[in-house]
């Protein structure tokens, strides 16, 4: 891939770019938790989206989608958003580089991946994160890889009009080998566990059904246990986000909240409960019991934070069937995308068999099957294309 998008580039605009591949994201567990400053378990993994940019004289943003075949052309002076939304997420970085009191100098950039585009695989962020590590590269600015996470979570929220947490953008940018990030999204403060997959597989099924986060249900969860917060913050004034909250503080309280809010609190912090049990069990080698408390997030997101589709626990429910699937459930902010499984390695087979046999996209497709390996974050490639 990374040597298609070099030739794209070298046709379009001439020689020697740079060339970064910024990955896409799983999340193992640890789901609508970032915005409230709780705990996520998410990794980098090997489908990414390539750049390759050069700067260029002519006080020009050229911008070349390799899977969209689509070209824009800005001047440095001009970032306002378009109206193609590709063009909003790299527009929207370097409108942070600028804030920051960084001119950006114009460059050509062609970009393109392997990783499903709206699948909950963070194809956004693997996007922002690839464009603001390049610009930084190029310009030699050397702002540190956290400031250019809040700078492409920032280009999301601005951009994109998503006000989503900071989970796939420091994941994309801080993945390692084999290793799962444990993040706490209040003090960005992280530790990684070693994820061998020697005995098991990580597998997503890609529901078929786009996700459109921005389509407002995003960001009315946000909303929502804002007003849980608010309202528990009358009797415990030392309450700054759910992540502080316990069971009983909610459940002390349960008359006053509405009862739609009441289940998202409630859910979020669960989720941070399960995700303490996994990261436990993770300490331990303990798979069977991650893969539970995947289940048990799973069910939160279904019946008391409603992200989930039909689609999504269709699959859920093929791969609770078949033996030696440890964990499955949806992924990412949910109305679609995919699911991840946690299976035993002599059980993947199978797994695919049934899916494959009880479960069609709406279109009436098979669905996709993703095996993924858990690698590093976004990081500059060297390749030497043969053009005999
Ligand atoms: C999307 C957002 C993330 C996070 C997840 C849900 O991927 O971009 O910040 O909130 O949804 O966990």
């Amino acid at each position: 891939m990374i040597g298609k998008i070099k030739k794209a580039f070298e046709a379009h605009f001439g020689m020697d770019p740079i060339l970064i591949k910024s990955p896409g994201r799983i999340n193992l567990i640890g789901e609508h938790t970032d915005y409230n400053e709780g705990f996520v378990l998410p990794a980098a993994v090997d489908l990414g989206i390539y750049f390759a940019c050069k700067q260029n004289d002519l006080n020009k943003f050229r911008f070349y989608s390799y899977d969209l075949e689509d070209v824009c052309v800005r001047s440095v002076n001009d970032i306002s958003k378009s109206t193609k939304r590709w063009v909003n997420y790299l527009l929207g970085v370097i409108a942070q580089f600028e804030k920051s009191g960084k001119k950006v100098q114009g460059f050509d950039c062609v970009f393109g991946g392997d990783l499903p585009i709206g699948a909950g695989m963070s194809s956004s962020a693997a996007i922002e994160t690839g464009l603001s590590f390049a610009i930084n590269q190029m310009q030699g600015f050397k702002i540190s890889t956290l400031d250019l996470v809040k700078f492409s979570q920032k280009a999301e929220h601005e951009y994109a009009g998503v006000q989503c947490g900071i989970m796939d953008q420091f994941a994309v940018m801080h993945g390692q080998n084999q290793q799962v990030i444990k993040l706490d999204c209040r003090s960005l403060d992280y530790q990684l566990y070693p994820f061998h997959m020697n005995n098991h597989e990580l597998v997503l099924v890609n529901t078929g059904v786009k996700h459109s986060l921005a389509s407002s249900e995003y960001n009315k969860r946000r909303q929502e246990c804002e007003t849980g917060v608010a309202l528990l913050q009358k009797y415990y004034p030392e309450v700054r986000s759910l992540r502080d909250v316990s069971l009983n503080q909610i459940q002390k309280y349960v008359a006053e909240f509405d009862p739609v809010v009441y289940k998202r609190c409630s859910y979020v912090v669960e989720e941070n409960m399960r995700l303490e049990k996994a990261c436990n069990a993770l300490e331990k080698d303990d798979l069977v019991t991650f893969g539970k408390e995947m289940f048990g997030s799973h069910i939160g997101l279904r019946d008391k934070y409603e992200v989930s589709c039909t689609e999504l626990d269709q699959l859920v429910e093929i791969a609770k069937n078949v033996d030696g699937v440890l964990g499955a459930r949806m992924m990412g902010g949910g109305f679609g995308g995919c699911t991840i499984n946690l299976i035993e390695k002599n059980s993947v087979a199978e797994f695919e068999r049934s899916v494959l046999e009880n479960y069609r996209t709406p279109d009436g497709k098979l669905p996709e099957i993703i095996k993924v390996k858990i690698e590093k974050g976004t990081h500059p490639v060297d390749i030497i294309i043969d053009y005999k």
